[in-house]
């Protein structure tokens, strides 16, 4: 039975951004595009591209590795290994069970998460759940992505768009007024094939087939989730407020899913909101599915904005279609 009174909050927080930067520049080169056509369209101007032998389980560990530190916490002190990504090492072992080798945690459950780009907010969700019923204490919460390994790099309608990283939570209850307030979910399986990585289940098993057809690799209708990811977020954003009882006036920092500036920009202007109170970071890093909205959240507190007090609404959508939305009192 969860605690109606209880809060989980983010004890600590650590992200991980591969070196290899990848500029629009440098895609000029690889397919018919420009610089000028992916700025305007999409806001991004670079991106990270993970080292060959990076797996998504190294950038998941970097990552963890910092929260741990950050909260002075050792592996052995979490309860549960919680990984939201849609790039996983491996189909199964889960991506959890690899991270958790790789920390050489004691036992201890471990599990992946998918819900596309939402998964971070699905998993926030879910540990909230898990914690205040008492079943865990302390979950490991990491939100990762290699999706350059799952882009086909010859079209030029999805390869400009992405990029690789990873940002992990520390979730604990919270014993002050800080914390998760409210969330909002939910999910439109109707809407899938807009956005979807066609082979390699068992919808269509890995084949000679597949591999010439490029159906391992992201495929998607860029123009339809465009205008369900706006809808879909400013609707989310909207349930999550009147939860915990606030005005879209009272957010500090609006989060949004990092896919598109002029997603980003709409779902600012639909919530009336000051420019500088929408966080962007797409520009630097396009959109890195899961691990976005940690890193931007990472990023905005190394800045020294989250004051204890300010209001963070975060909000993302992505494949299947999933929405969600979580308003969090720093
Ligand atoms: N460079 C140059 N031209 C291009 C490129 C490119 N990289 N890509 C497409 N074009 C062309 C198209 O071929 C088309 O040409 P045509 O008119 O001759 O047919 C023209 O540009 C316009 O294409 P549109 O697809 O209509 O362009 P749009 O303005 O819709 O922008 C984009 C495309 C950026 C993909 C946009 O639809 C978008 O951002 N959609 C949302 C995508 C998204 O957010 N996905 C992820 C959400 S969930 C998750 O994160 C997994």
């Amino acid at each position: 039975m969860v605690k109606k009174d209880g809060k989980i909050k983010i004890r600590s927080m650590g992200i991980y951004l591969p070196e290899k930067v990848l500029t629009n520049l440098d895609l000029e080169k690889m397919v018919e595009t420009s610089d000028e056509w992916i700025t305007t369209r999409t806001g991004i101007k670079e991106r990270r591209i993970a080292a060959e032998e990076q797996v998504t389980s190294d950038l998941g560990v970097a990552a963890a590795r910092q929260a741990l530190d950050r909260a002075g916490l050792k592996p052995e002190d979490l309860d549960l290994i919680l990984v939201a990504t849609n790039s996983p090492d491996t189909l199964f072992p889960s991506t959890a069970c690899w991270i958790q080798k790789k920390l050489s945690t004691r036992e201890m459950p471990a599990f992946d998460l998918q819900a596309g780009c939402t998964g971070v907010l699905y998993g926030l969700i879910v540990a909230e759940g898990l914690i205040l019923s008492g079943v865990c204490r302390r979950v490991l919460l990491i939100g990762v992505d290699i999706l350059s390994k799952i882009t086909n790099w010859e079209d030029r309608t999805t390869c400009v768009l992405f990029g690789d990283g990873a940002g992990a939570f520390i979730l604990e209850e919270s014993d002050d007024d800080s914390g998760l307030l409210s969330h909002f979910w939910g999910a439109d399986g109707s809407l899938g094939e807009l956005l979807m990585l066609p082979g390699g289940g068992t919808l269509h098993p890995a084949s000679e087939q597949t591999v010439k057809e490029k159906m391992h690799y992201i495929h998607m209708k860029g123009n339809d989730v465009f205008k369900h990811a706006v809808k879909r977020m400013g609707e989310s954003i909207l349930e999550a407020l009147k939860s915990a009882g606030l005005d879209k006036h009272q957010v500090d920092f609006l989060i949004p899913h990092q896919a598109n500036l002029r997603i980003i920009d709409a779902i600012g202007e639909r919530l009336d909101l000051d420019p500088e109170k929408v966080v962007v970071n797409v520009d630097r890093y396009g959109n890195m599915s899961v691990a976005t909205i940690p890193v931007a959240l990472y990023e905005l507190q190394e800045e020294g904005k989250l004051q204890p007090g300010k209001i963070v609404a975060m909000v993302a959508f992505g494949a299947g279609f999933t929405w969600a939305s979580a308003i969090y009192r720093w």
